[in-house]
């Protein structure tokens, strides 16, 4: 099988490591040895071996029968999504890691490829090396899913970790996350939540077999946490995690990006550094988590990689069939119930306590002026009305 790489950055000099180092056990699995034929990029790489397969024309690649495979690495939706839709259409599979162009453009690009029975696979566009489109496809079929949380951005992750346990800042934990070459040229994508939220579109859209428009996801980032709120936390035994959730009530879907204060109880507590975890709920399955690398060059190559082995193993047959571009109409949050976390100033406590049920307080030190509550469980709207007109410091919603 000859392939070609599209983008030689980061996840594609991961995919071009991987195919190298494990190319007889890949060979084996996919059942013929896969072949880097090119690789694409502006830029040119002298004294790196890969710089003698290296072309800066796509037409040489698209043009080229021989190709079977794409693999599209370069991120962003342009040129990337006119790449690969001429590879389709030029009746080559593409294995991609791009989530934007897959949560833009997903059902799109999968008719095309069910249509000419070749592969448009994306394993690697959510949550790095681990893998998930492929149980959702493949695995959890025989459950109707009523429940995915998961923690889908490294980046974030590993800063709200590391503020908790080294006491660090903001802007430094970003920093290392990076140098560590885990956030997106933008890091703005990452602590926005813009990132998670394209990665929940896709995983809803595969849960549900509808297109969700990510636009269309409400999505808070982490840019408002404090070192305050992570102290308050840590009193209340608790994390706050940056959670990308979709939920089935009925006939209702709600999906929602944004932090939460969860317990030790809950599976995804635990779950730190650049480290993702997916918790999905079936109706007869129960729950079931997926743990592993959420971002970084080889965990993301390797995922890239597998598409490649399941493309080379399918061809002519294709194997990514949910998804439509008929559009899901999600529900409106405000009917949506968490706990909340909410810290007032001291000269609002009795308003609190008149309004809200309130399960536990806590008061620290370095911040005399103010104090934190964990309300019971209610709605967004319940929680916007009860709190109307209070000086609201800051609340996180919680599960406690
Ligand atoms: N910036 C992303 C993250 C990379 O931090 O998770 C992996 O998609």
């Amino acid at each position: 099988m000859k392939i070609a790489v599209l983008g030689y950055g980061t996840v594609g000099s991961g995919v071009v490591e991987v195919i190298r180092r494990n190319k007889d056990s890949i060979a084996k699995r996919a059942g013929e040895e896969i072949d880097i034929k090119y690789v694409l990029d502006l830029r040119d790489f002298p004294g790196d071996p890969v710089q003698d397969i290296l072309v800066h024309d796509y037409e040489q690649i698209v043009n080229d029968p021989e190709v079977g495979i794409i693999v599209e690495v370069m991120g962003g939706v342009e040129p990337a999504y006119t790449f690969v839709k001429r590879a389709l259409l030029a009746g080559k599979s593409v294995c991609t890691s791009n989530k934007e162009l897959v949560a833009r453009h997903g059902a799109e690009l999968l008719e095309i490829a069910k249509e000419r029975a070749l592969n448009f696979l994306f394993e690697a566009s959510v949550g790095g090396g681990i893998p998930i489109i492929r149980p959702l496809n493949q695995s959890i079929t025989a459950d109707e899913i009523e429940e995915i949380t998961g923690i889908l951005n490294g980046t974030t992750n590993f800063i709200l970790t590391k503020m908790r346990d080294d006491g660090c800042s903001f802007e430094d934990a970003l920093k290392e996350a990076q140098s560590l070459g885990y956030a997106e040229r933008n890091p703005a994508a990452d602590v926005e939540g813009f990132d998670a939220c394209r990665k929940l579109a896709i995983l809803t859209s595969l849960a549900y077999g509808m297109h969700v428009s990510f636009e269309e996801i409400q999505t808070e980032g982490i840019t408002n946490i404090t070192a305050a709120d992570i102290a308050y936390a840590k009193k209340f035994d608790m994390a706050i995690k940056l959670f990308a959730s979709s939920r089935k009530v009925g006939d209702n879907i709600f999906a929602l990006v944004a932090p939460k204060m969860v317990g030790v109880n809950n599976p995804l507590y635990t779950v730190n550094g650049v480290y993702n975890a997916i918790l999905v709920h079936g109706n007869v399955l129960g729950d079931v988590m997926f743990y592993g690398s959420g971002a970084g060059k080889l965990p993301t190559a390797s995922a890239v990689v597998s598409d490649v082995v399941d493309a080379t193993k399918h061809k002519h047959v294709n194997i990514m069939q949910i998804w439509s571009t008929k559009k899901l109409d999600l529900a409106s949050n405000e009917g949506l119930v968490n706990n909340f976390f909410v810290r007032l100033p001291k000269d609002e406590r009795k308003t609190a306590w008149d309004r809200l049920e309130i399960l536990k307080t806590a008061l620290l030190d370095d911040y005399p002026n103010e104090f934190a509550i964990l309300t019971s469980p209610m709605s967004e709207k319940e929680f916007a009305e009860k709190t109307e007109g209070m000086h609201v410091i800051s609340y996180i919603r919680a599960q406690a």
